[in-house]
């Protein structure tokens, strides 16, 4: 997956005139910031310049991450969202991807760093889209605006809300504070993204059973709505291959030109989901000749199916299919 152009050359245009070393420097320094001292709600990066290295590292990954998990939401869903309420917008990953799937009409962004703010709307307006060139930025914490806004008219109200690689720098407590605020603000669909890790999926899962709780429908990925089958050490993830351009290539130190990214997330609904009967494609499919192996998430738990040559259109359907894939029964 990769953007869209008009968004790669908007990326592009956000360094012109920066120094290469110093964008690797600072991308390295991003890097390790992330890697060491998120999770616990710290600001992580404050200037321009940041935002714009961090935009042409990980934009490309958590665009195609969020358009994957909007894949599928699509699959299982026929909602149609006008607003977009954006939280953690970072630069916009999220509101990039639901604009290529929706037609919206009105999107806001709730983002605490003026950085990510500035990079944010200087690549919104290079979009032909009126949703995202007058989409609406708001300096808030997340954290602040769950505490001050409790018991209160939710404020930000919208059809479809996003929080992609976020929650995941928050203290659990401050998590869980901030979830119960996006659900208050959310008028069809929740979609929560985390990274692929043990901890992305342990974040979504607590989220998962905390929200049905409160009345939430699952869409996806999950193909029912019992507790969670993944047991043991094993973790729930999907994974996005995302081509890298020669920049990205040069910043991030790499040879190949793709990465993989992985994340998990969990799509909730406030309408219940018509009901489709499929299981969810964990592993790579295994092929022998004439015959297929696929490993499901199903209402029945993880189950190995062996699919031939002789269940007719299903087996075509299994050849077709990836892991992470719904396989219709
Ligand atoms: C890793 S970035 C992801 C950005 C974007 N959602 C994406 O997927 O590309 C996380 C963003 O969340 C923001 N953030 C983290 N904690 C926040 C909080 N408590 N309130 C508001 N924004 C927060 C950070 O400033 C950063 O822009």
């Amino acid at each position: 997956m990769e953007l869209p152009n008009y968004l790669k050359s908007a990326s592009e245009k956000l360094i012109d005139g920066m120094n290469l070393s110093a964008m690797s420097n600072s991308a390295r320094e991003l890097s390790r910031r992330y890697m060491e001292e998120s999770g616990e709600g710290k600001s992580l990066l404050n200037k321009d310049e940041e935002a714009a290295v961090y935009s042409l590292m990980r934009m490309p990954a958590t665009f195609s991450a969020v358009s994957t998990a909007l894949e599928h939401i699509c699959q299982m869903s026929d909602f149609v969202p006008r607003t977009l309420l954006d939280a953690g917008a970072g630069t916009g990953g999220g509101s990039f991807a639901a604009n290529e799937f929706f037609a919206l009409d009105k999107i806001i962004c709730l983002e605490r760093e003026a950085a990510m703010e500035n990079i944010g709307m200087k690549l919104m307006s290079s979009s032909e889209d009126d949703a995202l060139r007058e989409a609406t930025y708001i300096r808030k914490d997340l954290v602040e605006e769950a505490i001050r806004t409790k018991d209160a008219k939710a404020e930000y109200s919208s059809d479809l809300v996003i929080a992609s690689y976020v929650l995941n720098e928050m203290s659990m407590e401050n998590r869980m504070e901030v979830v119960r605020f996006l659900w208050e603000n959310t008028k069809k669909m929740l979609v929560i993204i985390e990274p692929g890790t043990p901890v992305g999926f342990s974040n979504i899962r607590r989220i998962r059973d905390f929200l049905i709780e409160k009345g939430a429908y699952v869409c996806a990925p999950c193909p029912h709505m019992e507790t969670c089958k993944v047991t043991g050490d094993d973790w729930c993830h999907f994974t996005v291959r995302v081509q890298r351009g020669k920049l990205h290539r040069l910043l991030k130190e790499a040879d190949v030109p793709y990465e993989d990214e992985k994340f998990s997330y969990i799509a909730l609904s406030k309408e219940p989901i018509e009901g489709k009967d499929y299981g969810r494609i964990m592993r790579h499919p295994r092929t022998e000749k004439g015959r297929m192996e696929l490993c499901m998430c199903t209402k029945e738990g993880i189950v190995h199916k062996t699919i031939t040559k002789k269940d007719g259109e299903g087996y075509k359907r299994a050849k077709k299919a990836n892991c992470g894939d719904a396989y219709l029964f």
